[in-house]
C-alpha cells in the first residue's frame, strides 16, 4: 500500500518561487507548498526574486516554522522580479543548471502569464514544473480565478467609496484609473461593485458619446450630483478622457490613479483560502508525477491543465456582467 504520495515519485526537494507582479495571497500559497512538502517528507527550498534568483541560485531552505503566520501578509516573502534574461536560451540554461546543482526535483512557480511561460520552458527542458496563477489582473484564460484579484478589487472598492464621498460633496465627476494591464476584468469587477456610471475597458467598444457623455447629462438632468467613471489602465489616456468629460458635460472632473496600492495589503479570506488550496494541489501534482501543468480554478473546483493548452486559451470579458453594470449604472 502507498503510504504517502511521495512513494510514487520519490521527490527529495521541491523549489518554490514567485515571479512577475506580486499579488496578495502569494504568501499563503508559499506556506501551503512548504507545509505540503513537510507532510510528504520532502525538503522545501524558496527561490528569491523569481526566475532571476533561479539563474543566480539565490535560495533559502524553508521549514514549517519559516512560513509561520504569513497567510495574512501582503507581498511575497520570497521577493519577486520580472526577468528578461530568463527568456533567452542562455538564461533558461542557467536556470536549468541551477535546478540540477541545487538538487531541485520539482518546482512550483507562482505568478501570471510570463511566469507560466517560464514554467513551460523549464518543463520543456526537463525540469518538473507546476505553475499557480497569481496576479491581481485575473487575466489568465484557463482559470476563472487568480490569487490576488479579490484583495486588489476590495482595496480599490474601498478607495473609490472614499472618493465618492468627496465627489458627492463637490458634485464632481471622478475618473478612476485601475490596474489590469491589457485586460478589463479588474476594472469591471470594481466598476459593478461601486456602482460606476461607466466602465471603460480595452475589450469593449463603448460609444463614448452615447454611453458615457449622454448618460452623465441624463443623470445630471435627473438630479444625480456625482459620477464615478472607472477606466482600466489598458484603455490609456485617462487624462484625455477626463478632459473630454469636463469639456462636454461642464462638470468639474478629477482623476485618481490607484496604481500599486492595489497590489498591497492583507489578503482577503478568498485569496488566502484559494492560495492555500492551490499551493497544496501543486505539490500533490508534482508528487504524482505531474509536470508542465498549471493549477486552475474551473467550475468551482481546483484542478489542473497542460501549460501549452492553458497558454493557447483566450479569456474574453464577462459580457453578462458588463451588460448588468452598464444597465444599472445610471
Ligand atoms: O500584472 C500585475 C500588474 O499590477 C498590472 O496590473 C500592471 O499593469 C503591472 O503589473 C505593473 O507592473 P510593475 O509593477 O512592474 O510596474
Amino acid at each position: 500500500m502507498i503510504e504517502s504520495l511521495n512513494e510514487i515519485k520519490k521527490m527529495r526537494r521541491i523549489g518554490v518561487l514567485t515571479s512577475g507582479g506580486d499579488a496578495p495571497g502569494m504568501n499563503a500559497a508559499i506556506r501551503a507548498v512548504v507545509r505540503t512538502c513537510m507532510a510528504n517528507d520532502v525538503k522545501a527550498v524558496g527561490i528569491h526574486n523569481g526566475y532571476q534568483g533561479l539563474i543566480n541560485s539565490d535560495v533559502v531552505e524553508l521549514d514549517a516554522r519559516s512560513v509561520n503566520r504569513i497567510t495574512g501578509e501582503g507581498g511575497t516573502i520570497l521577493y519577486t522580479a520580472r526577468c528578461e534574461e530568463f527568456k533567452t536560451p542562455e538564461g533558461l540554461q542557467r536556470g536549468v543548471q541551477s535546478c540540477k546543482y541545487l538538487g531541485i526535483d520539482g518546482l512550483v512557480t507562482i505568478g501570471g502569464d510570463g511566469t507560466f511561460r517560464g514554467a513551460q520552458s523549464l518543463a520543456n527542458a526537463g525540469i518538473n514544473t507546476v505553475a499557480i496563477p497569481g496576479t491581481i489582473d485575473n487575466d489568465i484564460a484557463c482559470t476563472s480565478y487568480t490569487i490576488g484579484f479579490d484583495t486588489a478589487a476590495n482595496t480599490a472598492i474601498d478607495a473609490v467609496d472614499k472618493l465618492a464621498d468627496t465627489m458627492r460633496s463637490h458634485q464632481r465627476t471622478s475618473v478612476v484609473e485601475v490596474m489590469g494591464r491589457h485586460a478589463g476584468h479588474l476594472a469591471l469587477y470594481i466598476g459593478i461593485s461601486v456602482g460606476a456610471t461607466a466602465i471603460l475597458v480595452p475589450e469593449s467598444k463603448l460609444d463614448f458619446e452615447k454611453d458615457v457623455i449622454e448618460k452623465i447629462r441624463e443623470g445630471r438632468y435627473n438630479n444625480k450630483n456625482h459620477f464615478i467613471i472607472i477606466v482600466a489602465e489598458g484603455v490609456g489616456d485617462t487624462m484625455g478622457i477626463a478632459d473630454r468629460l469636463y469639456k462636454e458635460t461642464g462638470i468639474e472632473t478629477r482623476v485618481t490613479t490607484l496604481g500599486h496600492v492595489q497590489r498591497g495589503g492583507r489578503p482577503t479570506a478568498r485569496d488566502r483560502a484559494m492560495a492555500s488550496r492551490m499551493g497544496h494541489y501543486a505539490v500533490e501534482l508534482l508528487l504524482k508525477g505531474g509536470t508542465n501543468r498549471v493549477v486552475c480554478y474551473r467550475e468551482s473546483k481546483v484542478t489542473d491543465l497542460d501549460i501549452n493548452e492553458a497558454l493557447a486559451m483566450h479569456k474574453g470579458l464577462d459580457e453578462y456582467t458588463f451588460r448588468v453594470a452598464s444597465e444599472i449604472g445610471i
